[in-house]
């Protein structure tokens, strides 16, 4: 990525979360993203197939932007990258896996949910982080509650959120996308319904 589109918060105003059970559903649902305007996937490192469906989807979908999500440690930020993630998203940060993400070289999203953890990114120098879980932290009370005390910081909630509520999240102005898994259902992924991933996409692009 360029240093222009290290921003990871103003491509697309809803980033799929996505579970992969099975590793034939990854470059398909990463074409049907594309296909719905969603041009950009979180991998979630949570089942024992995920680093190879960003290494399927690296190679065989390259009008994607890849990245790993729920990247708990160091070691699986490293993991993220040689698979050929393009970036990392974390539910939280400790000192260490804020320097494991960093040494990577790639843009990431550390996750947040208190003050005190926003202010404690920000010292690091970085302005974008997630927020989670969104909705079980304080949602759009909370951001929009910090929005003029901490003005440098900007999100991605993430955790809770639905296409109903996307839309108040997006309206707050420290908020440049939202994350979520409501795109990609489980189901939908099982069955290989891939139309109904591209439609759902394709109303979540239009909350831009
Ligand atoms: C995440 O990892 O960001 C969340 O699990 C996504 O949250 P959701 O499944 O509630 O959308």
């Amino acid at each position: 990525l360029s240093p222009s589109e290290r921003s990871l918060l103003d491509r697309v105003p809803v980033v799929p979360v996505v579970v992969v059970d099975d590793l034939a559903q990854a470059v398909p649902v990463a074409r049907a993203l594309v296909a719905g305007g969603l041009p950009v996937i979180e991998l979630t490192l949570r089942t024992s197939v995920a680093l190879d469906a960003i290494r399927a989807i690296a190679d065989e979908v390259p009008e994607i932007l890849v990245g790993a999500g729920t990247v708990l440690t160091p070691g699986q930020a490293k993991e993220a990258v040689d698979a050929g993630a393009q970036f990392l998203v974390s539910p939280g940060a400790t000192p260490s896996l804020l320097a494991g993400m960093a040494d990577t070289g790639l843009p990431f999203l550390p996750g947040t949910a208190t003050v005190s953890e926003v202010l404690a990114v920000l010292e690091t120098g970085l302005t974008e982080m997630k927020f989670f879980p969104a909705e079980a932290s304080g949602g759009v009370p909370f951001l929009s509650s910090i929005a003029s005390p901490v003005p440098a910081a900007r999100f991605c909630p993430t955790g809770g959120i639905t296409a109903a509520s996307a839309a108040s999240y997006l309206a707050l102005p420290n908020v440049g996308c939202v994350g979520g898994s409501w795109l990609t259902p489980k189901d939908a992924l099982a069955a290989g319904d891939w139309a109904r991933v591209e439609r759902l996409a394709a109303q979540a692009a239009a909350l831009g």
